[in-house]
């Protein structure tokens, strides 16, 4: 079997793996970059709108405080502080590096431009067009490319290795030769996205954000935190079928577009009537869903979205991507028609625990970084804060390993344990009966969307914790052998959800509250007394058990940005 060693071994190609890789190379450290998908096509490049920074570019009043205050409140004040800090504090030098890394950025007077998006306070959100994370992904593989940093593509990795209870290595299939690859590493990292295609629609590719990083962590006994807060994006396609979920970039409310139902009633007003359309996220996902569920929807189950009001040049120029997007698909033209959205799975705020001063899990010699971990968002993210936050995790992690790696030790592969996994994994991928995988993981995805949703209730969420058993049990046929298969890899994501799949639903169920993106109409209060983190983790038995923490305290200087009134509804007895 073929073996690659190198001393670090970074799973997942986008913003964050490609910018710990940076810096770890930079500083002479061997690393080996292994990407579920094509170089450039990792999914950071599906990140539209804008990069959040506090630069004061647009409004000089701006902090990184201020930016810190904004994502802690919508993050339902769940978030951990000492995250939120971090990314606020270092998010204007990740994107002047970008600037210097000759980033097409949109300029005013020569300094970077700045829009408004969703819960801001102020314009904030640093952009290129409305093809931000494509532009930051070209720019981090260009600079991969230029110093020639090891990368593999269409790995699929399937297990993690270690020896004596410590991380060494990893196994994977590369999916376009066929072949199984062994891993030999002295540290691992996971930066291998979130789960957003847990659900049925959603704004990632399909064979992206299936919780795979979560199910290897899982593996070895890693804890997850805040597995019930999942993000719903208001605003995704609805039409045609085949792009259903498709991201439609929340700056096209932030350079001015109104929602609008089929009664032409600007219904923001009702759910937020002073942040209308640039409301929390969360809220007007479930304004989008209400109204469609009240009947006030398209036919095709949507509301509208309308930037007409706008001058066609000025769209063009700010939504080139939109522009061109629903023209090819919907063949619409958004500078005269609307366009018409809905609700899509969009961003996992849960995920594995790391303290995220040095990106170390609870697993020796695993590390962890980006939408694969929780906290630095709490119950919500701020739009725009994720591409300002693998980059700054993604930096400060790759430092942290620099220093970890030199005092680490050669440890030896465990050859019983590769033989044991290979075989396992030989098993299951030459299964000659059972379901289709497709067609299971479709199922799955739609339990997920029907019980554990936009708005959820206990009743509903207990019967889709009922309906999951079946589908550990499930037995998957898999034809056609190991090279370019897409039976496999829908099997293979399919096995990998089902972790995510039970944490997400037993956490909303245990979390008796709604606060920030969960939302259930059986206890539609948030409560001070779940101003807490609900921890899963993996009992010796193999089954997931729940505890909860105390949120940390925020810092004073973050706190007093925050009006009181607020304060008092979440912290203040
Ligand atoms: O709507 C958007 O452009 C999404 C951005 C984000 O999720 O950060």
């Amino acid at each position: 079997m073929k073996i690659e060693k190198a001393d670090v071994l970074i799973i997942g190609s986008g913003g964050a793996g490609l910018r710990a890789a940076i810096e770890l190379f930079d500083n002479k450290v061997d690393v080996l970059v292994v990407g579920k998908s094509k170089k450039r096509e990792a999914h950071t490049r599906m990140a539209a709108g804008g990069i959040n920074a506090a630069l004061g570019n647009m409004d000089p009043e701006d902090s990184w405080q201020q930016h810190a205050a904004d994502t802690i409140k919508d993050g339902g004040f769940i978030n951990d502080p000492v995250a939120v800090k971090l990314l606020c504090k270092h998010a204007p030098e990740a994107v002047k590096e970008l600037d210097k890394w000759g980033m097409k950025f949109n300029k005013t007077k020569g300094k970077i431009t700045q829009r408004f998006f969703g819960a801001a306070k102020y314009r904030r959100s640093c952009f290129s067009g409305d093809i931000t994370g494509l532009e930051i992904l070209n720019t981090l593989v260009d600079q991969v490319d230029k110093r020639k940093i090891r990368f593999k593509s269409e790995i699929y990795i399937f297990a993690i290795l270690e020896k004596g209870g410590k991380v060494n290595g990893a196994i994977g299939l590369d999916t376009n030769k066929g072949e199984i690859i062994v891993f030999h590493a002295k540290k691992v990292v996971l930066a291998t996205g979130g789960h957003s295609r847990m659900f049925s629609r959603s704004s990632s590719y399909f064979w992206e954000n299936n919780g795979d990083g979560i199910a290897l962590a899982y593996d070895l006994g890693a804890r997850f935190m805040d597995m019930e807060m999942f993000q719903f994006h208001p605003t995704g396609m609805v039409y045609p079928k085949e792009v259903s979920g498709l991201l439609v970039t929340e700056a096209v409310r932030g350079e001015g577009g109104v929602l609008l139902n089929t009664k032409g009633e600007r219904f923001m007003e009702k759910y937020d009537k002073k942040r209308m359309e640039l409301s929390a996220r969360d809220i007007v996902a479930r304004a989008n869903y209400m109204e469609i569920e009240a009947g006030r929807g398209t036919k095709r189950g949507g509301v509208y979205l309308d930037i007409s009001n706008e001058p066609c040049e000025y769209i063009k120029e700010r939504l080139p991507q939109m522009h061109k997007q629903f023209g090819h698909y919907d063949h619409i033209d958004i500078c005269k028609d609307k366009m018409e959205v809905a609700p899509t799975a969009h961003y996992s705020m849960g995920g594995i625990k790391v303290d995220h001063k040095t990106g170390k899990t609870d697993v020796p010699n695993l590390y962890a970084i980006g939408e694969v971990t929780a906290g630095a968002h709490g119950g919500n993210r701020l739009g725009g804060n994720s591409l300002a936050e693998i980059l700054v995790f993604g930096k400060l992690t790759g430092k942290q390993l620099v220093k970890d790696v030199k005092k680490a030790k050669d440890s030896p592969l465990d050859e019983d344990l590769v033989a044991d996994l290979v075989s396992i994994f030989e098993t299951f991928t030459s299964s000659k009966t059972g379901e289709n995988p497709t067609k299971a993981k479709e199922a799955l995805q739609r339990l997920m969307w029907d019980h554990v949703g936009v708005i959820r209730d206990e009743k509903s969420m207990q019967k889709g914790l009922n309906a999951l058993e079946k589908f550990k049990n499930m037995e998957l046929k898999i034809p056609g052998g190991l090279k370019k298969n897409e039976a496999l890899m829908n099997a293979l994501d399919f096995k990998a959800m089902l972790p995510t799949c039970e944490m997400i639903l037993r956490s909303a169920l245990m979390r008796s509250e709604s606060r920030a993106a969960h939302y259930r109409k059986d206890k539609p209060k948030t409560s001070k007394k779940w101003l807490k983190n609900i921890l899963c983790s993996v009992s010796d038995a193999g089954d997931i058990e729940l505890s909860t923490e105390p949120v940390p305290k925020m810092a004073k200087e973050i706190e007093k940005m925050i009006p009181k009134e607020e304060l008092k509804v979440h912290l203040l007895e």
